[in-house]
């Protein structure tokens, strides 16, 4: 775009006397091909649409664009823009696209973003100009009694962003509900009203700022400490069309390996050797499904990352390789400092002082903080070159066959710093494609420090097996993060309220572009009694991420600790996970081709729940979907006894572990239209649950296809016996399958299988359509059992439609459950069946 003509990298660093700025009146305007730039004095304004329903908004206070460079935003997405259609009258000026009225009223100056009936999506706040000081700015705009808002990565609190302000400070601390900030700054939110959603990002670097009512009742507010005012509004209206824009900006996840979305069991730290051993011996002797391993710091030499502890593992490659026989992967931790140890032959130490790699101080030595190893040196990621050389450290452990790594202390924690990171004059020194090259101060680099971590260690892996999809787990991440792999929580503690907590945490991070998250199963600080590691289990179960993990000192908590009772029940939930692989892994296909996440908020599948004439859906912070067709609905309060109630979205749903339709009638069908916010009786059809420790309530969205396989103990394994498709009639009754060998890239050569299926029913009859497959990946099952729900009767004809024969059935009274064995189908086919 044009505005690289007025790159200014001084811009970046604005000192903190900068003149005090308000951005008040409109003095001159230019149209642009792509949108417009206004003139506020000092100030400019440029306002250009990348997409019909995507807007970027550039604000520069004294008429110079700082850098128009990026760590978030795609440069392919960032390099596009459309046409648009300019305007102009005697109180504003603006342009038009295919999807919104962008307008900026004269004076006094205020952007104001219509839908084109009108509706206003956005607007600044009346009397509440954006202003300039101390080198940051204040952005304030219009917030409607109806808006909510959500995002902003895993944040604390309520799952609302409404009423609360956050700062986006990347911070190393074991966090509370009240905590903030914590590991990961994501300026991005999403404000939906009456059920019509737009998205903001703001990218800036920086110390940010966001805050949804605190200061003032009617007006939200966003802001830099520094760094550019930048920020993209992504029009929806839907909620999941703003998820998308937001992932055409900032990138999609890679598809993981399959293995990665098996239960996975970690530990600060298991030591030694035989430890390990025994685990992994207990979790198959157990017959517990489980796929990942994890070695914590205490198996390096001390606490020297990509070193190897000779004492207490002195046989690092055969354990290694006598783990994959048992049919796990091995994950080890490599944290970010290397540990100032010069002339020990520490090569990483070494190496990199060699390159030049390491962060400095303002006089140009290196910056030593305390940190695991103690005294250690912190790799400079904004240098293209330092992530290389990191990349490069893995060498050995890819080789030994460790398969995965796990990024950790990356905000970055410095025990001994102050606000115990580095300090803020502490320098960097870029050297990107796309950047000025030039330094910058920790102040600016801060909080991408775990995001280009990750990076490098994603690529570095890359590099060393080209066919292998890398996975890396990084605690600390910026907006795009997604596109390096997985996160967790950070150090969360054995208690109810954090397990309540996760929930709203691991929204908030699938809608800020973030799908492969989790948290520590059980609580990291503390030990987890019997009925809360039990339940932590059980919804575990239905996360993107599953791995139990706790602190050192605390009780162990792997899942036969507390006896053979609780043992057998959490068995039954990782079984169940694993019997679901197949549907979890085809949302993983789907997050990696669109950016929608695997755990969804109700209001992404069912936005009506926010229409003006909506009663209250109690339950959006603690019921979550998995996919489109699940519903996971824990207790609220999970450490009473209490009965509580479970509220449905809109249509039919089947209870999953019976089979059976839910007994309270579904509500009047919702005329919500997304546009007008019209809607019909619209208050939500709920149950009474009576919580009992062995069964956590999940159901079935009617109009569902449900891909099963048999069960296995891990995901080498391959499933013997029939895929099963299970099929809960109901409106618009669709579902898929995804396959391919769950961990090279062949697939992105066509060695995948794809298969869509629909369903129609009435009650006496049901036409299951199975869709041509696509791709050359061939399935391990010969045979699909199908199972229709709501069956009445085991009297049933059962034929495909290019072949008379009629099919295997049986029929299970008590479940109303119809089964029927057919042959694979790669064809298009029809199964027809019917009562007589
Ligand atoms: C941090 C991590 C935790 C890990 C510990 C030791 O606290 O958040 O998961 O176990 O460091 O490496």
């Amino acid at each position: 775009m044009s505005a690289l003509a007025s790159v200014s990298a001084k811009a970046q660093t604005a000192p903190a006397s900068a003149p005090y700025i308000a951005v008040e009146k409109i003095t001159g305007s230019q149209s642009l091909r792509d949108g417009i730039e206004v003139q506020a004095g000092a100030a400019t304004l440029r306002i250009t649409a990348l997409r019909d329903d995507i807007l970027r908004i550039r604000v520069a206070s004294a008429g110079t664009f700082p850098e128009d460079a990026s760590w978030a935003v795609l440069p392919a997405s960032r390099s596009k823009s459309v046409d648009v259609h300019q305007s102009e009258d005697a109180g504003s000026v603006g342009f038009r696209t295919a999807s919104l009225d962008v307008r900026v009223e004269r004076s006094p100056l205020r952007l104001v973003i219509r839908d084109l009936d009108g509706t206003i999506i956005s607007a600044d706040a009346v009397g509440r100009a954006t202003t300039f000081q101390h080198g940051g700015f204040s952005v304030y705009k219009d917030m409607p009694t109806n808006e909510h808002y959500f995002g902003l990565g895993d944040k604390t609190g309520s799952f609302d962003r409404r009423n609360q302000a956050f700062t986006l400070w990347n911070t190393d601390v074991g966090f509370q509900e009240s905590i903030d900030p914590i590991y990961k700054s994501i300026p991005f939110f999403m404000g939906i009203n009456g059920g019509r959603s737009y998205g903001l990002f703001l990218d800036n670097t920086w110390r940010t700022w966001f805050d949804f009512g605190k200061q003032s009742r009617d007006s939200y507010s966003f802001g830099a400490d520094g760094g550019p005012l930048d920020y993209f509004l992504i029009y929806g209206p839907t909620p999941k069309q703003v998820v998308e824009g937001y992932a055409y900006l900032t990138g999609k996840p890679p598809l993981p390996p399959l293995w990665t979305l098996g239960f996975q069991q970690s530990r600060y730290s298991y030591t030694p050797e035989s430890q390990v051993r025994e685990i992994a011996d207990r979790l198959r002797a157990d017959k517990i499904p489980s796929d990942v391993l994890y070695l914590d710091i205490d198996y390096q030499y001390k606490n020297r990352p990509f070193t190897v502890d000779p004492k207490t593992f002195p046989n690092f490659p055969g354990l290694v390789s006598d783990l994959r026989k048992q049919h796990f992967h091995l994950v080890t931790i490599t944290d970010l400092h290397i540990a100032h140890a010069p002339a020990q032959g520490y090569t990483p130490y070494d190496s990199g002082t060699a390159g030049d790699h390491f962060v400095k101080n303002p006089d140009g030595s290196e910056f030593v903080g305390i940190v695991w190893p103690g005294p250690a040196v912190f790799p400079d990621f904004t240098r293209a070159s330092t992530r290389e050389w990191w990349g490069g450290l893995y060498k050995q452990f890819a080789q030994e066959g460790v398969a995965g790594f796990w990024n950790d202390m990356n905000e970055p924690s410095v025990f001994d710093g102050p606000g115990k990171t580095m300090p803020l004059n502490s320098v960097h020194r870029i050297e990107e494609p796309g950047f000025a090259t030039r330094t910058a101060t920790h102040a600016e680099i801060h909080n991408i420090v775990g995001l280009e971590n990750a990076r490098a260690t994603y690529e570095g892996l890359l590099k060393l097996h080209p066919d292998e999809r890398p996975f890396v787990l990084t605690r600390a991440t910026f907006a795009g993060g997604q596109r390096y792999g997985f996160t967790w929580t950070g150090d969360n503690a054995a208690t109810w309220n954090h397990l309540r907590l996760a929930t709203q945490m691991l929204l908030n991070l699938g809608l800020s572009g973030i799908s492969f998250v989790g948290d520590d199963v059980g609580g990291f600080n503390r030990s987890p009694g019997p009925e809360l590691l039990t339940r932590w289990i059980e919804v575990g179960a239905f996360n993107p991420f599953y791995r139990d993990h706790a602190e050192k000192g605390s009780l162990p908590h792997e899942v036969w600790v507390h006896g053979p009772e609780q043992e057998a029940i959490r068995r039954r939930y990782i079984e169940t996970r694993y019997r679901l692989l197949p549907y979890l892994y085809t949302l993983a296909d789907e997050a990696s081709r669109t950016g929608i996440p695997i755990m969804r908020p109700i209001f992404l599948e069912f936005p009506e729940v926010f229409a003006p004439s909506s009663s209250a859906f109690n339950g959006l912070d603690t019921e979550f979907l998995l996919g489109p067709s699940l519903l996971i609905a824990p207790s609220p309060f999970g450490e009473t006894p209490d009965d509580y109630t479970v509220s449905f979205p809109k249509g039919q749903w089947y209870d999953f572990w019976t089979g059976l339709k839910t007994a309270t009638p579904p509500p009047s069908p919702s005329s919500f239209d997304i546009v007008t916010g019209a809607t019909g009786a619209n208050s939500p059809a709920t149950a009474r649950i009576h919580p009992v420790l062995d069964t956590l309530p999940v159901y079935v969205r009617g109009g569902s296809i449900l891909p099963v396989q048999p069960l296995i103990q891990s995901t080498d394994e391959t499933p013997v016996g029939p895929l099963e498709l299970r099929i809960y009639p109901g409106k618009e009754c669709a579902g898929s399958l995804y396959l391919d060998d769950g961990h090279t890239f062949r697939y992105q050569h066509g060695e995948f299988l794809r298969q869509n299926f629909t369903c129609e029913s009435d009650g006496n009859s049901v036409r299951v359509g199975f869709g041509v497959r696509q791709g050359t990946y061939a399935p391990w099952w010969k045979t699909v059992e199908v199972v229709i729900y709501d069956w009445p009767s085991k009297q049933v004809d059962a034929a495909l439609s290019n072949n008379t024969a009629q099919l295997k059935t049986t029929y299970d009274a008590s479940k109303r459950a119809l089964h029927i064995l057919m042959p694979d189908s790669a064809k298009e086919t029809e199964l027809r069946v019917r009562t007589h």
